[in-house]
């Protein structure tokens, strides 16, 4: 584990680099693997704590889990369909497994999920949705005791198109008899993988990406090999280190639709993008113009995923820029460490007003959650000096 990242700012980046599978992507589908008790492959998997740690439930609940040049071999018979504590409340993804424990099991005891800490983060809409197919749901004493003997096909209206949701409720109703309707469900790109990892497992689903998905109730599903589309946000925090920084970069293994909105913004501060295939080309040559309103959506607006590194991009450039959160609440915790390297921003409500300097400056920061800790090494590559990012 390392403890902090130490950079000494200034230099110009060149070179290429591989875009690994999303998170994003992979937490679900690892969920997906409790599907079936058929061995699931799930290839290029990234090296991330979560993976691990989803991994470690699915050894704890008596299925098998190993690693072999890359993959994860997933073989889920499980003897127990508990998450206890101490690992669900470690990673928000433990809860994904709600769904795919009640399709295949039709009994679980989930506790509360954890994650970063970027806001409330209910799951009031996982466990409406599920109630909706008929799931007998009774919260306590910091666990979600879920009972799916009665579950049928249905519909499902989401108030706000929730990512997690969304694939709960796809993977709850795969082996429901009859058609399954979710109404405003999310439409991020890992939806679409989830379908697709569904599908290929034997599952009929339709629809992902769009207003609303369609799942056929199958009666059961298979083993697969399967490998996860790429890591947008990853893809989109190595270009705005091409920005920040000045130079000439590639990215390998890249789905450049999936981070439009952020080339837009790229290409708006005077970036020079380029994609060809798989591959995404940046070169940066003088200071960044600011991008004079950012506000993160659903998919395909802005990611808030990339929220605290466009803005760290937007506290050097040239101008005043307006970036507002309107997806989680407290997710601007990178703005005072930001200012600490001689950002100028101030936070209003849910907006973040920035006015760019020319020069930051090496500081010891503190990370507070995944992607707000990415923004300060990204600053930490353009200041004068070293920037210790601790946390
Ligand atoms: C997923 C991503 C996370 C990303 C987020 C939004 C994973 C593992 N994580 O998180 O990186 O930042 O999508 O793109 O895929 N909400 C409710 N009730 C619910 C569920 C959500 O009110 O039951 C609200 C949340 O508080 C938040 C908004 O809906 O304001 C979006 O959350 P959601 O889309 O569910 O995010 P996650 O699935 O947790």
């Amino acid at each position: 584990m390392i403890d902090s990242f130490k950079i000494t700012g200034g230099k110009k980046l060149y070179g290429s680099i591989d875009i690994e599978s999303a998170k994003n992507a992979v937490l679900p589908l690892v969920a997906g693997a409790l599907l079936t008790q058929e061995t699931i492959v799930i290839n290029n998997i990234p090296d991330i704590s979560d993976v691990y740690k989803m991994f470690e439930i699915i050894r704890l609940m008596g299925g098998s889990v190993e690693i072999c040049e890359g993959s994860a071999i997933i073989s889920a018979t499980l003897n127990k369909t508990e998450i206890p504590k101490g690992l669900a409340s470690e990673i928000r993804s433990s809860i994904f497994m709600l769904g795919s424990l009640l399709a295949t099991y039709k009994i679980a005891k989930v506790a509360y999920p954890g994650g970063c800490d970027i806001g409330s983060r209910p799951i009031d809409l996982h466990l409406m949705g599920l109630r909706c197919l008929g799931a007998k749901i009774i919260e306590r004493h910091g666990y979600i005791y879920c009972n799916g003997e009665n579950m049928k096909s249905g519909i499902v209206h989401l108030d706000f198109p929730s990512v997690g949701a969304t694939e709960n409720i796809m993977m709850a109703s795969v082996m429901l008899e009859g058609d399954t309707f979710i109404y405003n469900p999310a439409k991020e790109p890992e939806i679409e993988d989830l379908q697709n990892f569904i599908n290929a497992m034997g599952g009929i689903v339709s629809g992902a990406g769009t207003s609303v998905i369609k799942i056929t109730g199958v009666k059961k599903l298979h083993g697969v090999s399967y490998t996860p589309i790429p890591d947008r946000i990853v893809a989109g925090t190595y270009l705005i280190a091409g920005a920040m920084a000045g130079g000439k970069i590639e990215l390998k293994n890249v789905i450049p639709e999936h981070i439009y909105s952020l080339i837009t913004k790229l290409t708006q501060s005077g970036c020079v993008i380029s994609a060809k295939g798989g591959n995404i080309y940046l070169e940066s040559n003088s200071r960044p113009i600011s991008c004079p309103s950012i506000a993160t959506q659903p998919y395909p607006g802005f990611p808030t995923d990339l929220q605290a590194q466009i803005l760290a991009l937007q506290s050097i450039s040239n101008g005043i820029s307006i970036v507002t959160e309107n997806l989680f609440e407290t997710r601007f915790k990178h703005v005072a460490e930001l200012i600490k390297m001689g950002a100028k921003i101030t936070v209003k409500d849910r907006s973040a007003i920035v006015h760019g300097v020319s020069v930051l400056y090496g500081a010891e920061v503190e990370g507070h959650d995944l992607r707000g800790t990415a923004s300060l090494v990204l600053a930490g590559l353009c200041a004068e000096g070293v920037t210790t990012v601790h946390g």
